[in-house]
């Protein structure tokens, strides 16, 4: 009866572009999903039967990547669901790496393959940042040509992306969730709409990019003033995209005074805002006073592993 976790994520840059084939940069935090799976005698989650509309990552993990019998699982949770944080990459990462250990061992880059395959068919539009990150822990980059420290390279349809394990210094984020749970599909559907319609919105996609290919640099010289304002740019660029909401406006004003920069992570449209910041009481301050909740997080954390070996 193997217990599984993999860590939620935040992305220091990149996101929405990524799915366009742009590089982006992500890394895991202490905030994990912990996953329990043992044969059964019908599919149950967390004691309901499984349901394909209520649970649809597990569902569709199941019927695509258990060749087995029926499965219980149970999932625990410290990442909140549609905050940003890659709460779903977890609970398909977990869940997959629960399924390798029950057939010997967890298989890193397999679970990576399969957990993107999930997040694909769930959400429609997506890159293999999320799922990645989750199953590798530290950072990774993504990149559309292979670099140094090459994970793994995934294709889907006419596109690609070569993951790359990151380095990830040590900083301090301070995370700000909006409590508005955003689904990234909806989000991802839109940016390709503009992106199809207007030559204006794919120059912000490559702009993105080339902040994005700036940041790396900066992360690896551990240039925090440098890396903050690119963050604070993106963040502006992904506003244009439309993926911000008042709400995450609201709390990276509030945590600008204090940081080195700030922006929204992941999908946007409510979710979190990160903050770089050596200034993390004022900025949970911050946050709190414009009714966000904040979180201090900490990166370079191990991937899916099991629990108690
Ligand atoms: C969501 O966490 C990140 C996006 O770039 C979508 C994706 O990469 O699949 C918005």
């Amino acid at each position: 009866m193997p217990v599984v976790s993999a860590p939620g994520k935040i992305i220091l840059l990149g996101e929405h572009a990524v799915v366009f084939g742009k590089p982006a940069i992500a890394m895991g935090i202490d905030m994990r999903l912990t996953c329990k799976v043992a044969e059964g005698r019908s599919n149950m989650v967390n004691g309901q039967p499984l349901s394909d509309r209520y649970h649809s990552y597990i569902a569709v993990a199941i019927r695509d990547h258990w060749d087995g019998g029926p499965l219980n699982v149970t999932v625990d949770s410290e990442i909140p669901t549609g905050s940003g944080l890659g709460s779903s990459a977890a609970l398909s990462v977990a869940l997959l790496g629960a399924m390798s250990a029950m057939r010997g061992g967890i298989d890193e880059e397999g679970v990576a393959r399969a957990a993107f395959d999930v997040e694909s068919k769930v959400q429609g539009r997506a890159s293999p940042l999320d799922t990645s990150v989750s199953c590798h822990g530290h950072g990774v980059y993504i990149d559309s040509i292979e670099g140094e420290g090459l994970l793994w390279h995934i294709e889907r349809d006419v596109r690609q992306w070569y993951v790359h394990h990151c380095q990830v210094p040590d900083l301090t984020f301070v995370i700000g969730f909006t409590g508005v749970r955003a689904p990234t599909g909806p989000l991802v559907a839109k940016v390709k709409r503009y992106v199809d319609r207007t030559r204006f919105a794919m120059e912000v996609v490559d702009e993105i990019g080339t902040i994005t290919e700036e940041g790396a640099r900066r992360l690896r010289d551990r240039d925090v003033v440098a890396l903050g304002g690119l963050m604070t740019r993106d963040h502006n660029l992904l506003t244009i995209l439309g993926v911000s909401s008042p709400e995450l406006q609201r709390l990276v004003d509030a945590a600008l005074p204090y940081s080195y920069g700030a922006k929204l992570t992941g999908a946007g449209g409510g979710g979190s805002m990160i903050a770089l910041t050596d200034r993390p009481e004022k900025v949970v301050e911050a946050i709190q006073r414009r009714g966000g909740t904040p979180y201090v997080v900490r990166t370079g954390v191990d991937g899916v592993r099991v629990e108690g070996d």
